[in-house]
């Protein structure tokens, strides 16, 4: 049975002394997450070395509660100004990275070939992409929702070996959910996500997490649906009880 993952996407939020104070609080509730729920703290660069030493602090180097990014550049390295490497991020002890959120798509030009190279770098590295897709609300009012997410997930997925399929996670997350309070119908997230886990041989298994104003209130809704392996955090994610009690309540 596959397990469930809780990602927290914190955004551009918590400074380093404020990502400490979360992972200091979130660490006396984490008893309350059954072991069947996996948890990855996805802080902004700056605080990944306080969170990392938070944590370790808490649970030792190799404990339940992951590190990860939100972001990377594919080249190992080289005349990239501002940019972050998929090396520099293993040596901080990042293990997961989002690629592809429908915010650097939006305002960083992100496109589907830019999230398919950093999707396999990240895998070079050994660290676990959570790619991420959605459509808009133009898109889903025309009907076109379906084959939208599908040709990102085969644009970032499809140049890899069913091997390296199997490492990776996928974060479905209708652009017009995020932020906004307004849930996609639980249904309807898993048909789409059924969908991305048959069109390609590899992902049968790998997680797939709901993503788009979930909220410990409704995370249990999206959870009990057979193809729907967790959330992508990013609001509730912010206040460590809560989102410990969106963990606890995402145990299928
Ligand atoms: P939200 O964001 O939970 O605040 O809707 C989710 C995300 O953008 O990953």
């Amino acid at each position: 049975m596959r397990k469930q993952l809780c990602a927290a996407n914190w955004k551009m939020h918590k400074t380093g002394d404020e990502a400490t104070a979360f992972v200091e609080r979130f660490m006396q509730r984490v008893d309350s997450i059954p072991r069947s729920v996996d948890v990855v703290l996805c802080p902004p660069f700056t605080a990944l070395h306080d969170v990392r030493g938070a944590l370790a602090g808490a649970q030792g180097e190799d404990g339940r509660v992951k590190l990860g990014a939100q972001n990377m550049h594919w080249e190992a390295g080289g005349a990239f100004t501002g940019e972050i490497s998929a090396p520099m991020l293993r040596s901080l002890g990042v293990q997961y990275v989002i690629v592809g959120h429908s915010e650097r798509r939006q305002y960083f030009g992100e496109t589907d070939e830019m999230v398919a190279l950093k999707t396999a770098a990240a895998l070079r590295s050994g660290i676990v992409p959570i790619v991420a897709v959605g459509e808009s609300l133009a898109t889903r009012r025309a009907g076109g929702a379906l084959d939208h997410v599908l040709s990102q997930v085969r644009a970032a997925l499809g140049g890899l070996q069913p091997d390296e399929l199997r490492r990776v996670s996928i974060a479905y997350e209708p652009i017009w959910a995020i932020g906004t309070g307004q849930n996609c119908d639980p249904n309807d997230a898993n048909e789409i996500m059924s969908a991305i886990r048959s069109c390609l041989p590899g992902l049968e298994n790998v997680p797939i997490l709901y993503g788009g104003s979930v909220k410990p209130g409704n995370i249990a809704a999206y959870t009990a649906q057979p193809d729907v392996d967790g959330g992508l955090v990013g609001g509730a994610s912010l206040d460590p009880d809560g989102f410990a009690a969106l963990a606890a309540a995402a145990a299928k």
